[in-house]
């Protein structure tokens, strides 16, 4: 389970202070499936990156699991990331010389495994993204929905338990977006994996398990309440 308490983030440039987050409170079970939507500059990234360890907050507590992941040192924090989250970002961020195996395998060179482990791990995740044809094909050799299926596999090789997604069908058109959104439903459903989904699109954010709404940083809207604020204090 994540619990975010009052976040915060501030950006200052000079004298401008700009509030991307709000004291934003948020709770996400194990295995859900959520959305979040709201217009540009709403916070929308900088959310999926604190919760990525990609940024920190300025101010507020963030606990995955009960361990206060704010307090962690930063070795700590990208030992957290490498071991439980996996993005996925709109323009499938592939490295282009590298082949689709290669690119699979690079956290898994990050972790240090062997070359046995990362094969057969590269492996499953080819079977479960449905490329196992292709793994000595280059990125620019293939559609852009496999590129996407490609990044879902690199995002997940490491057993990562939390996806963080920004807009990752923002790049496709609508049925191949899809194909990208079954999958993801796929390995939530299937491996229990937690899915935490950034998107412009009404019919993608509706076959999630809950909406959120940003503006200004703070969430105006949670459909069914799931996360309101006093349930946290
Ligand atoms: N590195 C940064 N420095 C200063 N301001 C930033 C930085 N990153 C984001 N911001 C500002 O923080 C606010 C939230 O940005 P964020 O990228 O989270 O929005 P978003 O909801 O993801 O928007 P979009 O839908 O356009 O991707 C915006 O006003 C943005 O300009
Ligand atoms: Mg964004």
């Amino acid at each position: 389970m994540i619990r975010l308490i009052d976040i915060t983030k501030k950006y200052v440039n000079g004298s401008n202070e700009l509030v991307a987050l709000n004291r934003l409170n948020i709770q996400i079970e194990k295995g859900d499936f959520l959305a979040i939507m709201g217009a540009s500059g709403s916070g929308k990234t900088t959310l999926l990156n604190i919760l990525g360890c990609m940024d920190v907050a300025t101010e507020g507590e963030y606990y995955f699991e009960n361990i206060p992941i704010h307090t962690l040192k930063q070795n700590k924090k990208d030992e957290f990331r490498k071991n439980h989250i996996g993005f996925i970002f709109q323009n499938f961020a592939l490295l282009k010389d590298y082949t689709v195996k290669e690119n699979i395998e690079i956290p898994l060179r990050a972790k240090g495994y062997g070359k046995k482990k990362r094969e057969a791990l590269v492996r499953e995740m080819l079977e479960k993204v449905g490329l196992a044809e292709y793994e000595k094909s280059l990125p620019n050799k293939i559609s852009g929905g496999q590129q996407q299926r490609v990044a879902i596999a690199r995002a997940l090789v490491s057993g990562a338990s939390i996806i963080l997604a920004d807009e990752p069908t923002g790049a496709l058109d609508s049925s191949t977006g899809q194909d990208v959104i079954d999958l993801l439903k796929r390995i939530n459903r299937d491996d229990g994996k937690t899915v935490i989904l950034v998107t412009h699109d009404e019919k993608i954010a509706s076959q999630a398990n809950h909406i959120i709404m940003l503006k200004d940083g703070r969430i105006v809207s949670d459909g069914d309440g799931f996360c309101i604020e006093k349930k946290l204090h």
